[in-house]
């Protein structure tokens, strides 16, 4: 018989059994137990037969489901395909699978969880008074066996079929989290593929570095417009051709104190103006260059009163051209599109943490926690009229990263 006045021994408690421990813990804590009621009194009951086999299913679900996600996310076809591609429907369905398979995973774990609590550890309502200070050695040593005690009150250890269920009910959940994070491991010094609008995989290129392979780039807007449907005797569908995504930009396109974002746009891509071609099909060309990570610019016109007092950084003095100024669009903090400038005090704010650049001052930094300047593209304005890049950034874009130097 446990008494919690009692001061215990390291040798009495030693010599006490795990339910004697446990016992002697619940008075400790100041524990009633105001009813137990066992679940299954008498041995072989049906019910604890059942109880246990719709627990085995949900974690057998868990499992299957978990599976399932695992498959999905790494056998599944998920590459983009436009509406009218062969596997554009498999491509659809990736994101729901993954969605749905790795919820059921989750969800069973839980609802088996909650059904081995609610039909098979018996049934308690215990009161707790609660008390101040420090556990002592006899706390921790009865919790300890508290612990213990529950595990057994859980009939879970006999359960060896459960167990393994369990045990791999839990891995898989955690593999669902955890598997997707893999996609996100990649080599930064890898160059991926040959250099295009999405540069060539490494962090220091984009599409602006076509420049250095003698490629003309244009400084193009994006016009928003997309793929026409069109329906012939076979069905309906959509056509690129003939749709100019791109445009190229002229420096009078631009009021002064205004901003536009622009994209590189090859030589070869062009189909505006007087080279417009209806045959011509470059939308793809100019969606890569709007989605390639580090292209987008902006292209500021400063007033020309701002532009006299514009202060130029070392080695970049003739990267403007006339009150005309292109700065990366993204931040130098964690890389977010740096979209707002205001005219009136010329700095450009980013709206993640509020990063403040002096478009004036070759865009460096004046509030916030980004530490960087906006790194700016050197322009001109070629024999048409048009402006373009004249250089690839003399810096790597975006968030400073191990590698970089400025
Ligand atoms: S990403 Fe621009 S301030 Fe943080």
């Amino acid at each position: 018989m446990t008494n919690k006045d009692t001061k215990y021994t390291e040798e009495d408690l030693r010599s006490m059994s795990n339910e004697e421990l446990a016992e002697l813990g619940t008075e400790l804590d100041d524990v009633t137990v105001a009813y137990r009621k066992e679940r299954f009194p008498l041995d072989n009951d049906p019910e604890e037969k059942r109880a246990s086999f719709s627990v085995g299913v949900w974690l057998t679900i868990g499992i299957l489901a978990g599976l399932a996600f695992l498959g999905v996310y790494l056998f599944w076809p998920w590459q983009y395909q436009m509406k009218g591609d062969e596997n554009f429907w498999y491509h659809t369905l990736y994101t729901p699978l993954l969605g749905v398979t790795a919820g059921l995973s989750v969800l069973s774990l839980g609802f088996a969880i909650i059904q081995y609590v609610k039909r098979i550890i018996p049934e308690e309502i215990s009161v707790q008074r609660r008390h101040d200070g420090p556990s002592d050695e006899v706390d921790r040593r009865t919790l300890t066996a508290l612990l213990n005690d529950s595990w057994k009150t859980s009939t879970l250890g006999r359960r060896k079929t459960l167990q393994g269920l369990l045990g791999g009910a839990g891995v898989l959940a955690g593999l669902v989290v955890i598997a997707p994070l893999g996609g996100a491991i990649k080599n930064p010094w890898k160059v991926r593929h040959e250099l295009d609008y999405s540069g060539d995989g490494t962090l220091w290129t984009s599409g602006w570095t076509m420049h250095d392979k003698g490629v003309k780039l244009y400084l193009a807007r994006d016009t928003g417009t997309i793929a026409e449907e069109h329906s012939d005797s076979v069905g309906s569908g959509y056509t690129t051709q003939g749709v100019t995504r791109l445009v190229r930009v002229r420096p009078e396109d631009l009021a002064a104190g205004g901003m536009e974002t622009v994209f590189p746009l090859a030589e070869d891509h062009v189909n505006d103006g007087d080279r417009y071609d209806p045959q011509a099909d470059v939308y793809e060309e100019h969606m890569h260059s709007i989605h390639g990570n580090r292209n987008a610019v902006m292209l500021i016109r400063l007033r020309h009163q701002d532009a006299e007092k514009a202060i130029e950084r070392q080695g970049q003095e003739d990267f403007h051209h006339g009150d005309y100024y292109a700065f990366s669009k993204i931040c130098t903090h964690i890389g977010c599109p740096t979209s707002l400038y205001e005219q009136q005090t010329n700095r450009i704010l980013c709206p993640c943490h509020q990063s403040q650049f002096d478009a004036l001052q070759y865009g460096k930094p004046v509030f916030g926690p980004a530490a960087r300047a906006l790194p700016q593209l050197p322009i001109t304005v070629d024999d048409e009229g048009f402006l373009v890049a004249q250089g690839n950034f003399i810096e790597p874009v975006g968030p400073a990263f191990w590698e970089r130097e400025s």
